[in-house]
């Protein structure tokens, strides 16, 4: 069966957590693509070499999910050449037979526009900021600024910018609690699960 639901959504809305819980609750395959920037992003040097080389055991590493690593890798994702190299691997992700959810920033744009669920997952910038805060510590403040630029530059660049696909169900969970936005994720994928010819 190829069933892929496409999660996408800026920092900290919620997207992981739902994915991994969609995921699991129809044994689907889970690809989390903002890692594969991240990892671009901490490796350093030329960062469509680095694209190109990436293999199975750099997703794997354990300074991924700084603050620092969300930065740099926002900032390597503006590369067309970097997110060339990257979307033949989440293709085939996507459609190999089993069910695959992929979340990230293009997946429901870009990645694969034929996905038969499309989410996306956002929040107030205060809200998201406040989570990314009990994650990651230090200044709020500082969290809460970070944010918006990486939301800015993601929204702003040239090449599959953040945005909601025009057919993407949109769940904004500032005031929805994380079992209240997973039940409606389920029910939407269960649904067209269902009506599947
Ligand atoms: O976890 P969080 O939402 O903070 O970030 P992430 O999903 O790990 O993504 C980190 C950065 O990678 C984003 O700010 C984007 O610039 C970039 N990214 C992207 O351009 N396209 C994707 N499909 C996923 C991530």
């Amino acid at each position: 069966m190829i069933f892929t639901v496409a999660i996408d959504g800026p920092a900290a809305a919620g997207k992981g957590t739902i994915s991994r819980a969609v995921a699991e609750r129809f044994g689907f395959r889970h690809l989390d693509t903002g890692l594969l920037y991240r990892v671009v992003g901490v490796l350093g040097g030329d960062p469509v070499a680095a694209a190109r080389g990436l293999g199975p055991e750099d997703l794997t590493r354990s300074d991924l999910r700084t603050l620092e690593a969300g930065q740099a890798a926002s900032r390597v994702a503006v590369i067309p050449e970097v997110r060339a190299a990257l979307v033949d691997f989440q293709r085939r992700f996507a459609r190999a037979d089993g069910g695959a959810v992929l979340d990230g920033r293009d997946i429901g744009t870009v990645i694969c526009p034929e996905a038969e669920v499309k989410l996306y997952i956002t929040a107030s910038a205060e809200v998201r900021a406040h989570r990314r805060w009990l994650e990651v510590g230090g200044d709020a403040a500082q969290v809460l600024a970070e944010l918006r630029e990486r939301d800015a530059r993601d929204m702003g660049r040239a090449d599959a910018p953040l945005r909601a696909a025009p057919d993407a169900v949109v769940i904004d969970t500032s005031d929805l609690g994380i079992d209240e936005a997973v039940a409606r994720a389920c029910n939407l994928v269960a649904a067209k699960l269902v009506r599947r010819p």
